[in-house]
């Protein structure tokens, strides 16, 4: 079911501002930037490789990450666990009666599909599924 932890997202007010701080870290690590319009946010995807850290902005405090800054500052939003097939995890996971966020998968960054889990399913921390791109080519 989960193959591997794909990356850990982190609330930010202002994505530059937290690439600056972090940059004497990431040295040469590459970083991708998007704007992802269905979850109102833009993100920083930096590459370490085996995973990737995901820095979120909110663009309008009335999106997922702008109510989460609100409530609870800067700081880790959530672990992001790659499925190779998101549809057939999300039906077994509702068959165990588990509660989602998200019913079914939808776009997120990088061309994913990706889908969260209610943090009272999963000890209050927040988990999203994601499904990349190449997996769902393949279903084809
Ligand atoms: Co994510």
């Amino acid at each position: 079911m989960i193959e591997r932890l794909d990356h850990v997202g982190i609330a930010v007010r202002d994505l530059d501002a937290a690439l600056q701080r972090l940059a004497p870290l990431l040295g040469d690590k590459r970083v991708t930037r998007e704007e992802v319009a269905g979850q109102k946010v833009r993100v920083a995807h930096i590459d370490l490789g085996n995973v990737k850290l995901e820095l979120l902005e909110p663009t309008s405090a009335d999106s997922a990450v702008g109510k989460f800054l609100e409530k609870r500052g800067e700081g880790l939003h959530h672990l992001s666990l790659q499925v190779a097939d998101i549809a057939a995890v999300l039906q077994a996971l509702q068959a165990a009666g588990l509660p989602l966020i998200d019913q079914e998968a939808r776009p997120g960054a990088e061309g994913n599909l990706v889908a969260f889990l209610h943090p009272k399913a999963t000890g209050s921390v927040l988990l999203e599924l994601c499904q990349h791109p190449a997996d769902s080519a393949a279903d084809r």
